[in-house]
């Protein structure tokens, strides 16, 4: 069984078991990053593209790396010394791209809905690397996994989802992917980065960090997304640290094998503390390495479907 699909844009639209599925097939893909030699053949003679827009360092390497374990051929254009900068457009970079044998294409970029307009315009597979404020459906894949390997599944669990929940593709993400898998989600923040109409998606709204992290299994903590913010949103970094960041403190109040969960980059000393994000209970590093395996399984299911023995051999 294979994702029936050619594109994965959002949580919003995938079933549950969809989820299970991609999960799932990430599981035989981390046993082939523990290999000796991590290479497998299944996607040989593929070519997966990433076109990113906005800076990353971990979505876009790990697409990268997960392709070439899959054993297919990857072509990062890099937009900020391309064309792009002599005023080509969005949709003539796309094609062209596209023209030139590209089977799937990793998209970031700063419009919402810029993924589902380029599925609509090429043949090959979109997959979302974040739009906008949309969604960013590979991080809270891989938050999922992190979350299923460390807990055993997402039935009473209760997820809070802690600070620029405004500007967050991740937390909307997270939200639709957890709540379809059975977890109890909850949101804190800022009422200033809390967007309107949240309740409708079916998360508890808490505005007292405190208040939201009793009793918390799992505490996942978003980056000040300093670069989206418009002025007068919060008075200054160290007072939203003071009042939101995630201290040793405020951890007490969580569950006492409370999981960590950061989608990076971090501001230190900003949202999390370093004592917090280098603790224990932290798994940040953890999601970094699955992003990989949960990258392979999706590159997999959507260019390949398939059974799991094909993958492993
Ligand atoms: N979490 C995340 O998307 O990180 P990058 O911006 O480094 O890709």
């Amino acid at each position: 069984m294979g994702l029936n699909r050619k594109d994965l844009l959002g949580l919003q639209d995938l079933s549950a078991e969809e989820i299970e599925l991609i999960l799932d097939t990430a599981v035989p893909m981390k046993d082939i990053l523990g290999r000796e030699i991590k290479k497998v053949p299944t996607l040989r003679g593929k070519v997966v593209a990433t076109l990113f827009y906005e800076p990353s360092t971990r979505t876009r390497t790990s697409f990268e790396l997960a392709a070439k374990y899959m054993g297919a051929d990857t072509m990062s254009l890099a937009v900020s010394t391309s064309s792009v900068q002599k005023g080509e457009s969005f949709r003539d970079t796309a094609e062209t791209i596209e023209v030139m044998g590209v089977d799937t294409i990793i998209l970031r970029h700063s419009a919402s809905g810029s993924a589902q307009y380029l599925a609509n315009i090429v043949k090959a597979s979109v997959i979302n690397g974040g739009d906008g404020t949309h969604e960013h459906p590979t991080q809270a894949l891989l938050d999922m996994f992190t979350i299923r390997e460390k807990r055993g599944g997402f039935k009473g669990l209760k997820v809070v989802i802690l600070g620029d929940i405004l500007h967050s593709r991740v937390a909307r993400s997270n939200i639709w992917g957890l709540a379809k898998m059975g977890a109890e989600v909850c949101v804190v923040g800022p009422p200033t980065l809390m967007p309107p109409d949240i309740e409708k998606m079916g998360v508890k709204v808490f505005y007292q960090v405190e208040e939201a992290l009793k009793d918390a299994d799992v505490i996942n903590v978003l980056r000040l997304q300093l670069e989206r913010q418009q002025k007068g949103l919060f008075p200054t970094v160290r007072e939203y640290h003071q009042l939101y960041g995630l201290t040793p403190e405020r951890l007490k109040l969580a569950s006492r094998d409370v999981l960590i969960l950061h989608p990076g980059p971090m501001n230190r000393g900003v949202e999390i503390d370093p004592e917090v994000a280098d603790g224990p209970q932290a798994s940040i590093v953890d999601q970094v390495a699955n992003g990989v395996a949960v990258r392979m399984a999706l590159l997999y299911l959507l260019m390949e479907g398939g059974a799991f023995s094909a993958v492993v051999s």
